[in-house]
């Protein structure tokens, strides 16, 4: 039987003027953000080029913050990325956590930054997903290394939907260790910064939130929010007047995983210039540390690429997606 709004109880004219009440007032913010979008646009870019001078000045004639001596927790350390982001931070001096599930790797990247840098590290076993096992990690990193200052959530899981979806258990696996694993880890670590009033934390998202296409499906999705829970936190930061930062991190297609450069190879994606080393990247976040950047984007044109194209309708906006995913092998 068709169920009606009558027949199942609800009063349909009351529902049917509250939903022409929001249109009518939502629809009045949109004339009004469109009369004021050159408005909008020239403050806009004021913001912008006051941002870069306010860059430009503090690189040339500014000093930078030093991280020496601070503790550095970085997850997914033991291979990839997130290995490149301990060895980086170890040369500015860190001392390192090296968080991971294959112990192998963890004690091999320890034992590398212990040789090198001569800095305290330890290796941690660690499944991201596990709130007690990080919540132990928090009580030996204090016992061994000091207070965690700095927090890189690297820690990820890639797939990339080339020829099939990915299976239920993968899905729930990106979701865990990417949003999850952020999201709980933060959570620990967070409130022992605030309470110091000084640390940063950068969460490595990826440069599919600004192309949300078929094949990234869930990963992009899991980066995307990512961002926002980066931003949240910004706001929730500046709101109590911490010190404490948050970075995105939001990196175009790297070299560190073998799997990633096959996938892209089999889908006839050539990112050329645009795939990155791990060690050029970790160099992103030692200058996000030291500068307090927000949101960076690798190569910084992707960022700007969603800003300019926000403001066309969705259809339009999909339609070039369309377009590259069509050409794109299956
Ligand atoms: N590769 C790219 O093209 C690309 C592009 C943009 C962004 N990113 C992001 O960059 C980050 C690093 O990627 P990558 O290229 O270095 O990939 P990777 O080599 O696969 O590294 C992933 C890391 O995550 C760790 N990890 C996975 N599950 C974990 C869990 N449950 N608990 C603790 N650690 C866990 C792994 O450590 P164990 O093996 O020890 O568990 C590994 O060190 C990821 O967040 C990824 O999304 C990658």
């Amino acid at each position: 039987m068709l169920l009606t709004c009558e027949n199942r109880g609800v009063n349909c004219q009351a529902m049917h003027t509250q939903v022409l009440k929001i249109e009518a007032l939502s629809s009045l913010y949109v004339i009004g953000i469109i009369l004021g979008y050159p408005i909008i646009i020239t403050v806009s870019l004021v913001a912008h080029i006051f941002q870069l001078l306010v860059k430009f000045v503090k690189s040339r004639f500014g000093h930078s913050k030093s991280i020496a001596g601070e503790v550095a927790l970085v997850t997914g350390a033991g291979h990839g990325l997130g290995r490149d982001i301990a060895i980086a931070l170890a040369q500015q001096g860190c001392h390192i956590a090296v968080v991971g599930t294959q112990v192998k790797y963890l004690l091999e990247t320890s034992a590398f930054i212990a040789q090198t840098f001569g800095v305290k590290t330890k290796a941690y076993k660690v499944d991201v997903t596990n709130y007690q096992q990080i919540c132990e990690l928090k009580e030996n990193v204090s016992k061994d290394l000091g207070d965690v200052t700095i927090l890189i959530n690297n820690a990820g899981v890639i797939y990339m939907s080339t020829k099939e979806k990915p299976s239920a258990e993968v899905v729930q696996r990106m979701i865990n260790v990417n949003l999850t694993g952020t999201t709980l880890v933060t959570d620990v670590f967070l409130p022992k910064m605030k309470e110091l009033n000084r640390g940063h934390i950068v969460n490595v998202s990826s440069a599919s939130v600004f192309f949300p296409l078929p094949i990234h499906y869930i990963y992009g999705s899991t980066k995307a929010a990512m961002r926002y829970l980066t931003a949240a936190l910004r706001v929730h930061l500046r709101q109590i007047k911490s010190n404490v930062k948050a970075t995105c991190l939001m990196p175009s297609y790297l070299t560190t995983n073998k799997g990633v450069s096959e996938d892209m190879k089999a889908t006839g994606i050539t990112p050329g210039q645009f795939q990155i080393d791990g060690d050029v990247l970790a160099q992103y976040v030692i200058k996000a540390l030291h500068w307090g950047h927000e949101e960076i984007a690798v190569p910084c044109g992707f960022l700007w690429v969603q800003k300019l194209s926000a403001i066309f309708p969705a259809y339009i906006q999909e339609f070039s997606l369309t377009l590259l995913s069509r050409t794109l092998k299956k």
